[in-house]
């Protein structure tokens, strides 16, 4: 029997260095399943539990009947929470023909894909980049093109290398801020920029921004915000990194109403409407819990700072402190090992995990990524153990400041 091409080639050679970083992932949770002391820093996952304020509202849905289909595009008073959370978390007033609810942003970008590209459009993409983009691109046929986001700049798109990367296949960028794997938010300039070459080329922009609102610095920009993108924009949120519900899948992509009704034949194909138990839970997360957000943001801001300035310490690790979300890139070759050396032998003597660089993207090697999706005293001694490892490799004895 033969399969796709599309499935034959997420399993094949061009992915390898992606299946091989994550590898050290699954051997961690294969031996903390078997009972092991394993500091899990390898996912972006909340080690807490979605607020039960949001946990009533599924289960009085359940309760009452709310048992049955939906409607493709989301029940009226989805979209309109979700409105109110673009209004609060991005800062425009927009309208529920403005919304597509998704079974969180991963499908929402799948949604996206399907909608805007076809077989042979080329997408701009940055390396490194959150790694199930690639399956995403090449659902309709579309193919990547990769610019480097270079941590001499902080991890900023550069806007001449991506002007230059674009050509007569060009259909879309792919853009993610604040960024998973660096942390990075791109400042309205840069975007506008990236704006201009889209107007330019006539490009869609795919913006991918689900940690919107775990910024620590300086807010987050929607590309919406940007006169004359809001057409082309297609942006994709939701409730997994924002209030602690991963696991419930619900999300929203914002766009354009003549957009958003195409991505009703997608939804209509692939899902037809998500469970409207789901769908009360997003209600009272955004109308009932919108505390959640800043309190997520918060105790991130300080995990950020306890690894950080424990890491800071050694000078064998290089890093830029990220300014969002939960994951932190560090530069491992001052060691002397490679990332996938790095990670494989910190697990396997040390017992923490974290990614190869390489599972993001080939410009990252040399390059872990680090969760801090986990509680102040564990990232602590994490960092401790990270010290002696990186101390071990060195021989130079450092310590980590922490505790
Ligand atoms: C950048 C980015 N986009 C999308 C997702 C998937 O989010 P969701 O759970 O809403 O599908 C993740 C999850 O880690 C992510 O880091």
């Amino acid at each position: 029997m033969r399969f796709s091409s599309y499935v034959e080639k997420m399993g094949g050679g061009d992915t390898a260095a992606v299946h091989d970083a994550w590898s050290v992932h699954g051997k961690a949770r294969q031996r903390q399943r078997a009972g092991e002391d394993i500091i899990l820093l390898s996912i972006g996952d909340h080690d807490f539990a979605t607020d039960p304020r949001i946990v009533a509202a599924a289960k009085t849905a359940l309760d009452g009947g709310r048992h049955h289909y939906t409607p493709n595009l989301g029940e009226p008073a989805t979209r309109q929470a979700a409105v109110d959370f673009h209004q609060r978390a991005i800062g425009e007033a927009i309208t529920p023909d403005h919304v597509a609810i998704v079974p969180g942003a991963q499908a929402g970008a799948f949604t996206a894909a399907m909608a805007v590209l076809d077989a042979g459009d080329e997408v701009i993409c940055f390396d490194p980049m959150y790694v199930t983009y690639a399956g995403v691109i090449m659902a309709p046929g579309a193919v990547m093109r990769f610019v480097p986001l270079r941590p001499e700049n902080g991890f900023q798109p550069d806007p001449a290398e991506v002007r230059r990367a674009v050509g007569p296949r060009t259909r879309a960028i792919m853009l993610n801020s604040p960024h998973n794997p660096t942390g990075a938010v791109i400042p309205r300039a840069v975007l506008a920029a990236l704006g201009d070459i889209a107007v330019a080329h006539d490009l869609w922009l795919i913006s991918d921004e689900v940690y919107c609102t775990m910024t620590f610095e300086r807010p987050h920009v929607s590309p919406r915000l940007i006169d004359g993108l809001r057409e082309r924009t297609l942006s994709i949120y939701s409730l997994s990194k924002a209030f602690a519900m991963t696991g419930w899948r619900m999300g929203w992509v914002v766009a354009e109403p003549a957009v958003v009704d195409r991505l009703d034949f997608v939804l209509g194909s692939m899902l037809f409407g998500t469970p409207p138990f789901s769908q009360d839970a997003l209600v009272a997360a955004i109308a009932t819990a919108f505390d959640e957000t800043s309190r997520i943001r918060d105790l991130y801001r300080r995990r950020r700072d306890v690894i950080c300035d424990a890491l800071a310490a050694l000078p064998a690790l290089k890093f830029s402190r990220p300014e969002a979300g939960m994951f932190l890139m560090i530069d491992v070759r001052g060691t002397g090992m490679g990332s996938l050396d790095f990670a494989e032998s910190l697990l396997a003597e040390r017992n923490v995990a974290v990614l190869p660089g390489e599972g993001f993207g080939a410009s990252q090697a040399g390059f872990v990524r680090l969760s801090y999706g986990t509680d102040e005293a564990t990232l602590a001694e994490a960092a401790r153990r990270i010290a002696a490892h990186v101390s071990a490799l060195t021989g130079a004895g450092q310590r980590a400041t922490v505790g």
